[in-house]
């Protein structure tokens, strides 16, 4: 028999390892895979380039209706990318400039309209899995299958250290730890749509996990809530 196609919907703090468990879990079953963080990261790169002032909310909804968000395939890579506007951004979006800023430009209530109303788009067809901050309590509430991933913060920084160096760039421990610990306390405090888990989610904590234990941990859940 089919399995019926559902939505999956990973939530939980920065650096936990939900893109990295999405993904893979996608190629996996067959689904398409959404980095709803990394539409965010986009805007907040734009508005960067432009100068845009975050208090400025005419020059940021002047802005929004001049964004155009999409991911492309890369064949050579086998990933996903992310374009602004038809540019490939997806080395610039993960650079620390923008990791300073994006939780900041995420708590607009225009900005998270705009990315929201288009990642809702994305999931009409079900089929997919999506990680960020709120796509189990507010983008996809009938979600089918709920995660939210925790780790300890340390392991954390540790983790995103080691993935900025495979992308050639170097930064410190504390810097790193700093900004997680800041946006943490962004996202859960915003009022928009703050990170919190669904009551019908299931807690994931990868601390003392590998990736693929991870990963069949959230396939194992897939099996049962599409048969
Ligand atoms: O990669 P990392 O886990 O550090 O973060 P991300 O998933 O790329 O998301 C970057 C930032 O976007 C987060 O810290 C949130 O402030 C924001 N975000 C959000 O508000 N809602 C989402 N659904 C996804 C990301």
């Amino acid at each position: 028999m089919e399995n019926k196609k559902i939505i999956i919907a990973i939530d939980g703090y920065s650096a936990c390892g939900k893109s990295t468990t999405a993904k893979a879990v996608a190629a996996s079953i067959g689904y398409s895979y959404i980095d709803s963080g990394a539409m965010y990261r986009a805007v907040a790169l734009y508005f960067l380039d432009n100068y845009i002032k975050i208090t400025d909310p005419k020059a940021v909804s002047k802005s929004l209706e001049d964004i155009e968000i999409s991911f492309r395939f890369n064949e050579k890579n086998g990933a996903s990318e992310t374009y602004l506007n038809g540019i490939n951004v997806e080395d610039q979006i993960r650079t620390m400039r923008v990791t300073q800023k994006v939780s900041e430009v995420a708590a607009l209530k225009a900005v998270r309209d705009k990315l929201g109303e288009q990642q809702q788009k994305m999931g009409k067809k079900k089929a997919i899995v999506m990680d960020g901050r709120d796509i189990g309590t507010h983008i996809f509430p009938y979600a089918e299958l709920k995660v939210f991933m925790e780790a300890d913060i340390n392991i954390r920084a540790y983790r995103r250290q080691q993935e900025l160096l495979n992308r050639d760039k170097v930064v410190d421990l504390d810097e790193i730890l700093e900004n997680l610990k800041k946006r943490d306390h962004i996202d859960t405090h915003r009022k928009d749509n703050p990170l919190t888990k669904a009551e019908d989610a299931i807690v994931l904590n990868t601390t003392d996990r590998t990736i693929e234990e991870q990963v069949s941990f959230v396939i194992d859940l897939w099996k049962q809530k599409s048969t």
